[in-house]
């Protein structure tokens, strides 16, 4: 029988083993949701603590229960493991690994390199290989499908290989991972057939694409609508404050327009592994053929100046005052998730530290700031109380971050002067950003 045939029987009798490279944000909820619908799946993270904690069964993701990973652990349906020659047993591999920006903000494909270097390395003919993580059009062919045809390993034949993007929205109860439509692309007939039939029997829709490119293209697409929107929200904020316009007025009256709109928010900036980062990775691409994405760069200079533009708020409010306490609220890049990766947060928080300003944060969801690449120096440092006593003691309170948890009416009540920059708060003591 034919590694096509094999593969194809076994996924429809799920008599198969799965395996999923990259235990995170994706990687996780990805994992869980397959071994929902009865596969065995095995997570492979070089992070063991990761490991030793599902192991613990203790979710190390705010929105991810811990109770759900005790279930499938305990049936045998999901299965955390560091050692990765055991890849070699695995018949389809899905890669859920980080794509972030090098310090130059070019794409770092290293996560990706690595882990198709494991792929090759426990490599066995007639495995199903699906990329995840997002990335330019382009990656499947480059990084996997040129690297491996130099070891000989031809894709159709030796291997099939799907690009199906997550398209996960942290925090947001609406849609779990299943109900999420899933965009999958391949390039030749035989990888189309096992992604979709697989990932048919996994999520209650799919979307089958022309081909890799196009659902590689897809997600970022989705990604530079959301930057650009944001942006242009960001920047209509300050010109509309300019004309004694509040923009929250304006986006819930334009709201009720029943088509052709659809509301975006602005804030303290951009944050998150995805909208600061996958446009570049779009823009880094088309230079490389020769076409600026004049549009993207334009929303990464706006959205990247309204941190500063706040801090110089926090400044201006500062310059009478002798001694200044202030309280940054939040430190998720969004609410009601404990995610704060390229959070604005975290580079107001450090410059106000370089500009000798005393400042403290509130975050329930992140009561210390352990891992961050860009700003060592805020390490250890720990979520104030949100009561009244403490309110009390600042000048200045910023919201960053409107968690549902938090209490505005004490908020409101406590605080001397509030900068809000989530539209939560009207009065005397708000100034909205
Ligand atoms: N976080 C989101 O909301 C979201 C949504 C949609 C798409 N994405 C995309 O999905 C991809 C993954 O993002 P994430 O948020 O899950 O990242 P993450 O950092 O939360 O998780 C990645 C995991 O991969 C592991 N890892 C890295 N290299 C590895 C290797 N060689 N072998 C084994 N494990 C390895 C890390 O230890 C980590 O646990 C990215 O491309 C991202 O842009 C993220």
């Amino acid at each position: 029988m034919n590694s096509y045939i094999k593969l194809k029987k076994k996924i429809q009798s799920k008599n198969i083993k799965i395996g999923v490279i990259g235990l995170g944000y994706v990687g996780l909820p990805l994992s869980l949701t397959i071994s929902e619908r009865g596969y065995k799946v095995y997570g492979f993270d070089k992070d063991i603590n990761k490991i030793n904690s599902l192991y613990k069964f203790k979710s190390y993701i705010k929105h991810v229960s811990s109770l759900r990973i005790k279930k499938l652990i305990k049936k045998k349906l999901f299965i955390p493991i560091g050692q990765f020659n055991f890849l070699k047993s695995i018949d389809i591999i899905i890669l859920c690994v980080p794509t972030p920006l090098t310090k130059n903000k070019k794409p770092d494909l290293t996560y990706i390199k690595n882990s198709v270097d494991l792929v090759f390395k426990y490599f066995k003919p007639g495995k199903k290989i699906i990329l995840e993580s997002t990335t330019y059009p382009g990656t499947c062919k480059d990084l996997i499908i040129d690297k491996l045809k130099k070891q000989k390993l031809t894709e159709g034949i030796d291997y099939y290989l799907s690009y199906s993007p997550e398209r996960e929205d942290p925090g947001n109860k609406k849609f779990q991972t299943i109900d999420i439509p899933k965009v999958i692309g391949a390039s030749n007939n035989k990888s189309k057939i096992l992604g979709e039939l697989f990932y048919g029997s996994v999520f209650k829709k799919i979307i089958p694409v022309k081909n890799l490119e196009t659902a590689e293209a897809t997600k970022i697409y989705e990604n530079i609508f959301r930057a650009i929107n944001i942006a242009l929200v960001n920047e209509l904020k300050f010109g509309l404050k300019k004309l004694n316009i509040d923009i929250w007025d304006v986006i819930k009256a334009s709201s009720t327009k029943p088509f052709g709109f659809m509301p975006f928010y602005p804030g303290p900036g951009l944050g998150g592994h995805c909208i600061p980062i996958d446009p570049i990775y779009l823009s880094w691409k088309c230079k490389k053929v020769g076409y600026d994405c004049k549009f993207i760069s334009l929303a990464e200079k706006i959205n990247s100046s309204v941190p500063d533009k706040i801090i110089n708020e926090i400044l201006n409010f500062k310059k009478s005052k002798k001694k200044f306490k202030i309280l940054l609220i939040g430190l998720a890049y969004k609410k009601n998730i404990d995610d704060y990766r390229e959070s604005p947060s975290l580079y107001i928080l450090n410059k106000l530290i370089r500009k000798k300003v005393k400042v403290d944060f509130h975050d329930n969801f992140i009561k210390n700031i352990t891992e961050n690449r860009h700003y060592p120096k805020l390490t250890n440092m720990k979520s104030r109380k949100l009561d009244y006593k403490n309110l009390k003691k600042y000048n200045l309170v910023v919201l960053l971050t409107d968690h549902d948890y938090i209490n505005y009416n004490l908020l409101k009540k406590y605080s001397k002067k509030i900068i809000d920059t989530r539209g939560r708060l009207n009065g005397k003591n708000v100034i909205k950003m």
